[in-house]
């Protein structure tokens, strides 16, 4: 089959993207696709740039809040024009946040009836708007941390959330545009920098317990991983820089639990109407509590990101779960 792998885009994890997209451009290749790698910026990758960026992965300094994120009709006019990309059977995304991942380009996609991977533009939206999706978790009796939107008086966050408080941007992915505030002094400062976030701003109570994900794939929970980071939460550098996290799969958990967070994921992805996979992060504290954080359309893609781990650990290897995402989109 053709296929175009989508990357790079303009949100804040353009790096993240590439990372993923030159992976699974190499992945899909090795299961015998034509595959061309698209970045949304510069046009085809030529092989020697694929190649960099897989030897390089992600770099070390985030980038600094405010990127633009112009991935709409522009981009997609120029990836249609190209020859060897616009012309594809399937268009694999392996973008991550902003207009990419939000909705915006699966409504666009989904209008020119493009066959593309993963969730359409509901499910996307949902799963992007983090005061949405907890609504529907609250909603659905799913336990999600408590929350207020906006800047909150400190009374308020003492009253309602107690410290420590995580202020984040509600549709920021990869932990980027995201602080752990301890307690009151560190809250005007946090206040301060979340204006330059370019979104609504969420202030969730902080959950203290072991981080878990589950990858959803094809209607099926994988086996459920645990984060163990070297810092205080799994913020960037902890996802990308190698030896920062501890990432166990299948997590050494009890049975009942593993089972409980499994059936959680499903609850979670069709609930917000997603589609062919996804995976959702949960924290479970010390009395046993399971509590979701989120679901994320479009999880990080490299061969070393947690749901191809997901699916390594049952027994799919990441060319066939890369290959088993581009079937999906066709089924
Ligand atoms: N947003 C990053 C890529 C993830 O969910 O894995
Ligand atoms: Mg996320």
């Amino acid at each position: 089959m053709r296929i175009t792998v989508v990357t790079g885009g303009e949100s804040d994890e353009r790096d993240v993207s590439l990372a993923s997209g030159c992976q699974v451009a190499a992945a899909l290749r090795a299961r015998g696709h034509d595959v061309v790698a698209f970045d949304t910026v510069r046009g085809v990758l030529t092989a020697a740039e694929e190649a960099h960026v897989r030897q390089h992965g992600v770099g070390r300094t985030p980038p600094a809040p405010g990127a633009r994120d112009r991935l709409l009709a522009g981009d997609l006019a120029f990836l249609r024009n190209d020859p060897d990309a616009g012309s594809a059977d399937l268009w694999f995304l392996a973008l991550h946040g902003g207009g990419g991942e939000d909705g915006r380009l699966q409504a666009l996609l989904g209008t020119l009836g493009i066959p593309v991977t993963g969730s359409g533009m509901v499910g996307c939206a949902l799963a992007m708007d983090k005061e949405i999706s907890k609504r529907l978790f609250r909603d659905a009796g799913i336990a999600t941390p408590d929350w207020l939107m906006g800047e909150p008086s400190m009374a308020e966050v003492e009253e309602r959330l107690g410290w420590p408080v995580v202020v984040k941007a509600a549709c920021g992915g990869s932990s980027l545009r995201l602080e752990l505030v301890h307690g009151p002094d560190e809250w005007p400062g946090a206040v301060e920098r979340s204006r330059s976030f370019g979104d609504r701003v969420i202030v969730e109570g902080f959950v203290r317990g072991r981080e878990f994900t589950v990858g959803v794939l094809d209607g099926e929970a994988l086996p459920v991983g645990e984060i163990v980071p070297e810092n205080e939460l799994f913020d960037y550098e902890c996802k990308y820089q190698p030896g920062m996290a501890a990432e166990i799969f299948p997590a050494d958990i009890d049975g009942h639990l593993s089972e409980r967070m499994r059936r959680l994921a499903l609850r979670v992805h069709d609930l917000l109407r997603l589609e062919d996979y996804s995976r959702v992060d949960f924290l479970v504290d010390d009395a046993g509590e399971v509590w979701c954080l989120e679901a994320n359309t479009l999880p990080g893609m490299t061969a070393n990101s947690l749901l191809p781990r997901a699916a390594r650990a049952a027994g799919i290897e990441f060319p066939e779960l890369c290959d088993r995402i581009a079937s999906l989109a066709l089924a």
